[in-house]
């Protein structure tokens, strides 16, 4: 299958890159999805950049096996380890994550923006090229959050646990001048209502899903591969861990009830384990 038929790849280390999902579905309802966690691996943050390569590259090959015309890497740790090894080596266009630092720079009224990203996002070069590229009168100040990414995969997005950690990280940020709070991970959208309860009218909180999802439909129609009818087959997900967390997030983020299908790492490649993920 190519063209517009054809599933559009999307993955992250786990649960996270459902909130990109959740905007492309919104933005481009007739695209049919592939989407990989590869929470086996999760979370990405503390690993070594070329780690997080060669685990991008396998699930990238496992993608365009199953058909994918383009690959969404929906994790920003994914995005400044991989993407150009991924653009270089892979025949398809990839449309990656870049913390939303610049909308914030431009829109803060205090002249200091807070980032919550995770420690290979926050040490890669796209994040340091958005930085030195729009900050220059702007204090830039962020937080690794570690911990979190853990919390959202368990399923507490809020609740004592979580709210020590959001504290922990944002308080300072506050307490500097912040009024602007980028979420430079896809898993962090799923705790702004609690962010928003904490922080309420002292922090505008700035993810970027809706402007990835208008990428998604630029680059699928610069290509004239956008899908102009509904998908006659569901979208499908598949986990490298134990399927029952993405499964839960899907029922308890966006409602829907699906089959997890489960895959394994062998020598740098994803195996299906089961009938429903081949
Ligand atoms: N959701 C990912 C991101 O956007 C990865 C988080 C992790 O696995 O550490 O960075």
């Amino acid at each position: 299958m190519s063209g517009s038929a054809a599933p559009l790849g999307v993955f992250d280390s786990g649960v996270g890159g459902l909130s990109v999902v959740h905007a492309i579905m919104t933005e481009l309802p007739n695209e049919r999805l592939v989407y990989i966690a590869d929470n086996a691996n999760c979370p990405y943050g503390p690993r070594p950049p070329e780690e997080i390569v060669e685990l991008s590259l396998g699930i990238s090959h496992c993608l365009i096996q199953r058909g994918a015309k383009a690959i969404v890497v929906a994790c920003n740790t994914a995005s400044a380890a991989a993407l150009s090894t991924l653009r270089n080596e892979l025949d398809v266009p990839f449309i990656g994550m870049v913390p939303a630092v610049k909308p914030a720079i431009l829109s803060t009224h205090s002249g200091v923006v807070g980032v919550l990203a995770t420690p290979g996002t926050l040490h890669g070069r796209l994040y340091e090229e958005v930085v030195s590229q729009y900050g220059a009168d702007v204090q830039v100040l962020a937080n690794p959050c570690p911990g979190l990414v853990e919390l959202i995969e368990a399923g507490e997005l809020a609740g004592a646990r979580t709210e020590a950690l959001l504290r922990r990280c944002i308080d300072p940020l506050v307490e500097a001048g912040a009024d602007r709070l980028v979420l430079g991970c896809t898993h962090y959208p799923f705790v702004i209502p609690t962010i928003e309860r904490l922080y309420g009218g002292h922090l505008e909180v700035i993810e970027p899903s809706q402007a990835i999802a208008r990428q998604v439909r630029r680059v699928l129609s610069e290509r004239e591969f956008l899908a102009n009818v509904p998908a006659f087959t569901p979208n499908q997900y598949h986990a490298t861990g134990n399927p029952s967390a993405l499964a839960r997030a899907l029922q308890t983020f966006m409602g829907i009830s699906a089959t997890v299908g489960e895959l394994t790492w062998c020598n740098g490649q994803l195996e299906a384990c089961d009938a429903q993920a081949k």
